[in-house]
C-alpha cells in the first residue's frame, strides 16, 4: 500500500464534525490531537481553550444552563454539520459527604452531570435530523464502584454511567451510538492538583502511583482518547450503552 493510501485510510473522522467538552484540560488536549489527526473538524468549549487549534471555539462556563443547552446548535449552524460529541469535562471534589459544602455540590451536579444531560437533550436531535451520530461520555471506574473518600465524585460519574446506559437504549433506533469511558487515574492536571494540594511533588506521586498498576503506569490522556475515538468511529459501530473500563489492571481502591 502506498504512503497516500495509507494516510486516507487512517482518517478516520474525515468529513466529521466534533464538539469537545473541556478540550483545554489534559484528557481534552489529546482528544483534540487525535480527533483533528485523523481529519474532524473541531469544536471545543471550555473556560479558555484558546491554546488548543479547532475550527470553532465556544468557550464559557458549563454551570451557566443556557451556554450549555445551546451548544450543539452554535456547533451546527457554524459549521454546518454535528457528528460526535464528547462529554468530556468534569470536575472532582474529594472528601466524605461530610467535608462536602453546597457550593461542592452544586460545582459537581452542574458540570458533571447536569452539563452532559443538557448537552445530550439539545444535541440528540440534531445528530437525529443528520441521519445518526455518535456521543461519547466520560465516566470513572469510580462511578462503576465507588472508593473511598471521593463520595460526591463518585455520585456524579456513577449517575454519568447511568445515563449512557439508559441513552445507549434509547436512542439506537436513531443511529445514534452513545457510550462512556471509564478511566481509573489518569496523569492529567485534575489528578496532579490533587497531589499540589496535599503537599507532594506531582511528579514523585504520579511514579509512586503508577507502581499500583499491574501495567506499571497511571493512564496518559492519550491511552483515553484513543479509547474515546474508538468509541466514536465506526469500528464500534454495534456498541450502544456500553460503559468502558480502562485502567490498566488496577481495581478501585
Ligand atoms: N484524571 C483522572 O484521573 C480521571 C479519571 C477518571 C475520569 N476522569 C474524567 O475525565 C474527564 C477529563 O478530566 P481531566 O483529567 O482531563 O481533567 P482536567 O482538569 O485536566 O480537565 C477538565 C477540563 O474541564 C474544564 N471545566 C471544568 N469545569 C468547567 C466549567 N464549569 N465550564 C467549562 N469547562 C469546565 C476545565 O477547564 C478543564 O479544562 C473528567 O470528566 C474527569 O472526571 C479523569
Amino acid at each position: 500500500m502506498s504512503p497516500a493510501k495509507t494516510d486516507t485510510a487512517k482518517k478516520r473522522f474525515q468529513d466529521k464534525v466534533v464538539l469537545i467538552t473541556g478540550a483545554a484540560g489534559g484528557i481534552g488536549t489529546a482528544l483534540a490531537q487525535q480527533f483533528a489527526a485523523e481529519g474532524a473538524r473541531l469544536a471545543v468549549a471550555d473556560i479558555n481553550s484558546s491554546e488548543i487549534t479547532a475550527d470553532l471555539h465556544i468557550d464559557g462556563d458549563l454551570r451557566d444552563t443556557a451556554y450549555t443547552d445551546a451548544l450543539p446548535k452554535c456547533v451546527f449552524e457554524t459549521l454546518g454539520q454535528l457528528d460526535i460529541i464528547v462529554n468530556n469535562a468534569g470536575v472532582i471534589t474529594r472528601g466524605a459527604v461530610t467535608d462536602t459544602s453546597d457550593q461542592d455540590w452544586a460545582l459537581s451536579l452542574a458540570v458533571n452531570v447536569e452539563a452532559p444531560f443538557r448537552i445530550c437533550r439539545s444535541g440528540i436531535p440534531i445528530l437525529a435530523a443528520g441521519g445518526g451520530g455518535a456521543i461519547v461520555n466520560i465516566a470513572s471506574c469510580w462511578g462503576l464502584r465507588p472508593g473511598p473518600n471521593h463520595a460526591l465524585y463518585c455520585m456524579t460519574k456513577a449517575a454519568v454511567a447511568a445515563l449512557t446506559q439508559s441513552m445507549g437504549m434509547d436512542h439506537a433506533h436513531q443511529n445514534i451510538r452513545i457510550n462512556a469511558v471509564c478511566p481509573n487515574e489518569v496523569n492529567t492536571p485534575m489528578l496532579r492538583s490533587g497531589f499540589e494540594k496535599r503537599g507532594l511533588n506531582p511528579d514523585t506521586a504520579v511514579e509512586a502511583l503508577g507502581k499500583t498498576v499491574p501495567l506499571g503506569r497511571i493512564a496518559e490522556p492519550e491511552d483515553i482518547a484513543e479509547t474515546v475515538l474508538f468509541l466514536a468511529s465506526d469500528a464500534a459501530r454495534y456498541m450502544c450503552g456500553s460503559l468502558i473500563e480502562v485502567n490498566g489492571g488496577k481495581p478501585v481502591a
